[in-house]
């Protein structure tokens, strides 16, 4: 069975046992590194692994291996054999290290070796052939941690790790392009996954042992076990994780659904159902790169020229692009007709881009004829113009348009979005107060923008609401199944 392991990175050992007792419910074994301890802690290393009760690996990482422990060879032999003198059940070392004198001790006091190798850099070349030879005596565990920069190198580690011969091996993909490795331990063929928990809010990419069990379902997973997720370029901040998990769960779903830095979409279509994908969101920057690179899609990608889904279809062996965005954005709005909001006959959108094109395509779908206002004409004109709309800038002339098309006020640009929130994109409009006005940002909430139209009496739709229900669209296009979307699961982001 795959060990989740809790990585102590504390100045002190009080520290470390106080992050550890919060976390000791989700891990199986916890990595002391006592690098990153106050020299004065060394004297008390012994003690610690009494302290707790699941296996612990001792790690005095040097500098020179990326580590912070800056004595020589002599204090580093030391220092290790004074702290095994406790029950550790295993020590990391590194390769660069040569100590034949813990080698033997390990040997005799049934201590396992982790017989590491760290590349801050990348995956070095002949990869393959240096995780067959890193273990120098039997038992050893090899270990092999690179830094993956690009979305092919991340198949490259999983697939190093995949043909490998050894029975027990810890393969670790470094950065933000490696958290995959972490979440998905069968795919990297890694015996151990590690996980961090501090007390400082935890950055991108950090994953809690907390949320490696009750997000990822680090436990639930079978040998078959159905891998979705979201790609895009930077996504680590991504909350779609929190609203699909909990489903498969709900609906007893043997899947998973992790976050995938990437670089080059295409590639990731290529070899990810090689690892058991059958179904991805689409975010910035790859919308527009995957609606053309696919042959198999619906007419909304085709108009649009944005895919935010794929779904494999193994009969075909090939992906079916569809677009969330476009019925996500129809849904909120008849709900809140159906709810007693004001009818819609006129509808202006504001802005021109990716966006702008989705709610376009939406609106004329359901027989609303916008028109199309954008900061540079130009471009509101062109996608205006596909449909025989009415267009304009944001200026004098726009704004009389405006005033015969604003039963409904759409804004699609990005202005307003954290982490800029105190723009507004016209601020020269002055709403009435009849219109019902759609934010399409949902960082924050409430923009500026919206703000103001609430202030001015007006029925707003925030973009939440827009979030969540492409949301639920992915998910049935991924299950076939409902998504019971708890409104707290979705927080504050995408
Ligand atoms: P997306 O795919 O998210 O819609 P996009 O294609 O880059 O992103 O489009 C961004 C939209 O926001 C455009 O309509 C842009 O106007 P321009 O075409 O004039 O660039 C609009 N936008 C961005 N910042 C803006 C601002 N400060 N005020 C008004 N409109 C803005």
């Amino acid at each position: 069975m795959v060990k989740l392991c809790l990585s102590l990175t504390e100045s002190t050992l009080e520290e470390a046992l106080a992050i550890y007792r919060e976390n000791r419910p989700f891990v199986d074994l916890c990595e002391l590194r006592a690098d990153l301890l106050k020299k004065d802690q060394y004297p008390l290393l012994p003690d610690f692994p009494d302290k707790v009760d699941c296996p612990v690996i001792l790690t005095l990482r040097r500098r020179n291996e990326g580590g912070n422990f800056d004595g020589n060879n002599t204090e580093y032999t030391q220092i290790v054999l004074a702290a095994l003198r406790g029950a550790y059940a295993f020590v990391d070392v590194d390769i660069r290290t040569n100590s034949p004198e813990i080698d033997r001790y390990c040997g005799g006091h049934d201590i396992a070796v982790i017989r590491s190798y760290h590349d801050y850099t990348g995956i070095p070349e002949g990869c393959e052939q240096l995780l067959r030879t890193l273990p120098r005596n039997t038992g050893e565990i090899p270990k092999l941690a690179c830094m993956i920069n690009t979305t092919r190198e991340l198949f490259q580690l999983a697939r190093i790790g995949a043909y490998s011969e050894h029975s027990r091996q810890i393969i670790v993909g470094m950065g933000d392009f490696g958290v995959p490795s972490r979440l998905l331990p069968r795919q990297f063929n890694t015996w151990l996954s590690y996980s961090t928990a501090g007390r400082q809010p935890a950055a991108p990419g950090h994953i809690t042992p907390k949320e490696m069990i009750e997000t990822y379902r680090f436990r639930e997973r079978s040998k078959t076990t159905a891998l979705f997720g979201i790609i895009g370029n930077p996504v680590l901040h991504t909350r779609s994780p929190a609203l699909h998990n909990p489903a498969f769960r709900d609906h007893g779903i043997d899947g998973v659904y992790i976050p995938f830095p990437t670089d080059d979409p295409e590639y990731f279509l290529c070899h990810i159902p090689d690892l058991g994908g059958k179904g991805f969101s689409i975010t910035v920057p790859h919308k527009t790169v995957v609606a053309r690179m696919l042959t198999g899609k619906e007419d909304a990608v085709r108009e649009i020229g944005a895919c935010n889904t794929v779904i494999w279809e193994d009969k075909k062996k090939r992906w079916e692009g569809y677009n969330t965005d476009f019925p996500g954005f129809i849904a909120p709005l008849k709900e809140h007709m159906e709810l007693g909001g004001g009818k819609v006959k006129t509808a202006a959108v504001i802005g021109a881009g990716g966006a702008a094109r989705a709610v376009v395509y939406a609106l004329v779908k359901a027989g609303i004829k916008p028109c199309v206002v954008n900061r540079t004409a130009p471009r509101a004109k062109d996608l205006a113009e596909r449909y025989g709309l009415p267009w304009g800038g944001l200026d004098r002339e726009g704004l009389e348009l405006v005033k015969n098309h604003s039963d409904l006020i759409v804004q699609t640009t990005s202005a307003g979005m954290s982490p800029r929130p105190e723009a507004d994109p016209w601020p020269e409009y002055r709403f009435a107060g009849r219109e019902i006005v759609y934010e399409c940002i949902y960082t924050p909430v409430f923009t500026r923008f919206l703000q103001r139209a609430k202030e001015s009496g007006c029925e707003v739709i925030t973009g939440d609401r827009m979030l969540r229900s492409q949301g639920e669209e992915q998910f049935r296009l991924f299950t076939g199944k409902r998504l019971n979307t708890g409104e707290a699961r979705l927080g504050e982001g995408p």
